[in-house]
């Protein structure tokens, strides 16, 4: 009896041992395995830091499809080039950056089903003369380097000195502020996002439906990982069970198109 009890206790002990050395404390999968997902959180609604904190829409997202996939995860601030760099080496499972699914991507990468439609935009000072995206031609425009933005300028222009590379959506921003360039390219959600929270910086938002194309975001796996298809079943479940849009209408104050990701 009393050397039943012993073991019994020490059997608890060392799994209690087991999941601290884990540092799987948090709910999830139960099978000890933590998935590493990677981000660059300098893109707001989508990821950005609050204090220490990685929020937006892509956190709220991926938080709500791992609970669905029943997976345990941890959510890393990499940055932009050293994630895709990450998911060469398979240093994570998965990164959630805004990030486009184009058929370069595919060649290098898996994604997950399509989570959200965006486009490029014009964010440029109030007064520009800026009215569409060929005015930019001979400009000195800004980009986060290796983003949408930088392809469809240099699709438009070429290769050219006057695209200011910068490693993060943030100093891409700050050139404009700085003078430095007469206009940013990038995700159209995020262009809006920032004028609107900025109103002393008197910017404006320039769309362009004709020279920019429509693009999807998706989780971004190592090619040919394991997780691909229990993430997208669930992608799938909270898109279909009110979840997705849930999460839509706390970032962005109405209701999802969701048809739009189904096609
Ligand atoms: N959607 C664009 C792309 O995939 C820009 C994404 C940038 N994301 C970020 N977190 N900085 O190229």
């Amino acid at each position: 009896m009393e050397m039943k009890r012993k073991f019994k206790m020490g059997l608890i002990g060392l799994s209690a041992a087991f999941l601290v050395a884990c540092g799987s404390t948090d709910s999830g999968s139960g099978s000890g395995e933590k998935l590493t997902v990677g981000t660059d959180a300098a893109y707001a609604p989508f990821e950005s830091l609050d204090g220490e904190k990685i929020v937006g829409f892509d956190v709220d997202l991926l938080d709500a499809v791992m609970k669905e996939a029943g997976l345990d995860y941890e959510l890393k601030n990499k940055g932009w080039d050293p994630l895709f760099i990450a998911l060469q080496n398979e240093e994570v499972d998965a990164g959630i950056s805004a990030i486009t699914i184009n058929d370069e991507r595919k060649k290098s990468y898996d994604f997950s089903s399509p989570y959200f439609e965006s486009i490029n935009m014009i964010l440029a000072k109030e007064g520009t003369s800026i009215k569409s995206a060929k005015d930019l031609e001979g400009m000195k425009v800004s980009v986060q380097n290796g983003t949408t933005g930088q392809e469809a300028l240099e699709k438009m222009f070429g290769k050219s000195e006057n695209i200011k590379k910068y490693e993060n959506n943030v100093l891409a921003i700050q050139a404009l502020l700085n003078g430095e360039v007469e206009a940013v390219v990038a995700d159209n959600a995020v262009v809006q996002e920032y004028e609107k929270n900025n109103p002393d910086k008197k910017l404006v938002t320039i769309s362009d439906k004709e020279n920019f194309e429509s693009e999807f975001y998706g989780i971004i796996f190592p090619k040919d990982g394991e997780h691909q298809d229990e993430i997208n079943k669930a992608m799938k479940k909270i898109i279909d069970d009110g979840k997705y849009a849930e999460i839509y209408k706390k970032w962005f104050g109405e209701e999802p198109n969701v048809d739009v990701l189904k096609q």
